[in-house]
């Protein structure tokens, strides 16, 4: 059997915040438990925005447009490969934060060939997203992210399991709250890879 291979990726567009700080934690409980992750942060990556050009759906191989120009083939063939993935993103406007949103749009080639191959029930693997927000209030504040981020990462091969913390909003908020802490340690070793 080979190591399994996780992969945590940190979603905020602002540096040393609480995604970045969550993404760090995973990173730490599951090399703690053997596993090595190191975070990937989507800022740093080049992802130019879907065009909606629909080549990737006419094309034979389902190859994007821009995929030799940026790194999101990369990324998301490195998603597809992962035994487990972790996803660690702020909530902006009810919703993914605009860089995040961007990869999963470019998932549009994946999902044409997940669909062209009829759509092939192989969701076994377990997809973990961590999403904070700022509000304490809001019943659908997480709503629209999971039903994105579910959808997205079916035809990848991923069903999804999600932690919503609320109430960080400040860079250090989660670094000075313990109980969100425990709740990230909880998730994931309830969530092993
Ligand atoms: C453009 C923008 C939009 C935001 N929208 C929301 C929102 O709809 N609901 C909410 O609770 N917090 C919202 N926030 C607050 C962030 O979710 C919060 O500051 C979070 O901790 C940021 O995470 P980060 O430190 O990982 O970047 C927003 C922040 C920004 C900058």
């Amino acid at each position: 059997m080979h190591d399994p291979e996780v992969l945590v990726l940190g979603c905020s567009p602002r540096k040393d915040g609480n995604s970045d700080r969550a993404a760090l934690e995973v990173a730490r409980i599951l090399e703690q438990q053997g596993t090595p992750a190191e975070p990937l942060f989507l800022r740093d990556r080049k992802i130019l925005p879907c065009m909606g050009c629909r080549k990737c759906e006419l094309s034979k191989n389902n190859r994007c447009v821009l995929a030799a120009k940026d790194d999101v083939q990369d990324i998301l063939t490195g998603i597809q490969e992962a035994d487990s993935v972790y996803f660690c993103s702020p909530i902006y406007y009810y919703h993914l934060p605009a860089v995040f949103k961007a990869l999963i749009d470019r998932g549009q080639s994946f999902y044409e060939a997940w669909t062209q191959k009829g759509e092939p029930s192989g969701a076994s693997k377990k997809a973990c997203c961590i999403l904070i927000a700022g509000r304490r209030k809001g019943e659908l504040l997480f709503q629209g992210s999971i039903i994105t981020l579910k959808y997205f990462l079916h035809p990848l091969g991923f069903n999804l399991s999600g932690l919503c913390l609320r109430g960080l909003d400040l860079k250090d908020d989660l670094d000075a709250d313990p109980s969100s802490l425990q709740k990230i340690r909880t998730f994931v070793l309830q969530d092993p890879s």
